[in-house]
């Protein structure tokens, strides 16, 4: 049984998933409180998907996430690279790919949307991988993203930093199979980008109108974005998010999309 650090070597993170995936399920239904029901439901609305969209989910594990999609009559194909997570998710009988979110094997333009949820923190190049999205998904299409983030209140924000240093793991060593996988959980929780920074990140790798809403005071965040069309000019991107300026983003964007 072993765990990813946090230079989340590739073949690590994969193994860590294998470990925990026929329990995923219900673990990330513990672990979130049941919340991650209703995180799944606002980012598959905010998609406002129409039936026959194709809809690729990246490190869509079991195909929890893929599933939500699925039920709105979109075509979803999950991905992920570890065989471990597809095969657990093999009884939701939804299109699987073995596939890494850094080389996706799809040609340009295929999708109406990508989605990745809960997934690109473990990423090892996040940057990388998002560029990869916009490739695979159609000019005008989305990108909706997923993901732990920082709750906005310092009490919460102190309360939630208590939970993943404390009590995860105390959980997770009287109740998993693999408590260290829930050590990691908290560190790449607490190392990963806000939703500032994850919002500029997106800016700069080939998606436009981006916008995100905190989710649970800011313990999730779903960012949500536009494939740009033409390409972006990469170059002046860095400038501005250099200059702290991001392209088509205000701090009034915040929660500027919602869900029906
Ligand atoms: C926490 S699970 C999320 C699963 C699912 N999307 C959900 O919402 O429950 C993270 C998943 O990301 C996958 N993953 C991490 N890095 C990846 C990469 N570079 N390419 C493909 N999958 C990756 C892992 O294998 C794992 O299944």
């Amino acid at each position: 049984m072993g765990r990813a650090g946090l230079e989340k070597d590739p073949h690590q993170v994969a193994d860590m998933f294998d470990d925990v995936a026929p329990a995923y399920d219900k673990a990330n239904f513990f672990i979130s409180f049941g919340q991650d029901r209703r995180w799944r439901r606002h980012s598959v609305r905010a998609l406002q998907l129409t039936p026959g969209q194709k809809v690729l989910d990246v490190a869509a594990g079991t195909g929890v996430s893929t599933q939500a999609i699925a039920k709105t009559g979109a075509w979803a194909v999950a991905a992920d690279f570890s065989l471990g997570m597809l095969k657990a998710g093999a009884r939701r009988g939804l299109p699987r790919v073995a596939a890494d979110a850094m080389r996706l094997p799809f040609a340009d333009a295929s999708f109406d949307a990508v989605t990745i949820s809960f997934g690109l923190r473990n990423v090892q190049d996040p940057e990388v991988a998002l560029a990869e999205f916009a490739r695979v998904t159609r000019p005008g299409g989305q990108l909706l993203v997923c993901e732990v983030s920082r709750p906005r209140f310092a009490l919460f924000r102190w309360g939630h930093r208590v939970h993943l240093r404390h009590v995860l793991p105390f959980l997770a060593k009287r109740f998993s199979s693999n408590p260290e996988a829930y050590t990691y959980l908290g560190e790449s929780t607490e190392a990963w980008m806000d939703q500032r920074t994850l919002a500029r990140a997106i800016a700069d790798n080939g998606w436009s109108a981006v916008a995100w809403r905190s989710l649970t005071f800011g313990v999730v965040a779903m960012h949500h974005a536009i494939r740009t069309e033409p390409a972006p000019d990469s170059a002046q991107a860095a400038a501005q998010a250099r200059n702290g300026v991001v392209p088509n983003l205000s701090a009034a964007q915040e929660a500027s999309f919602d869900t029906p």
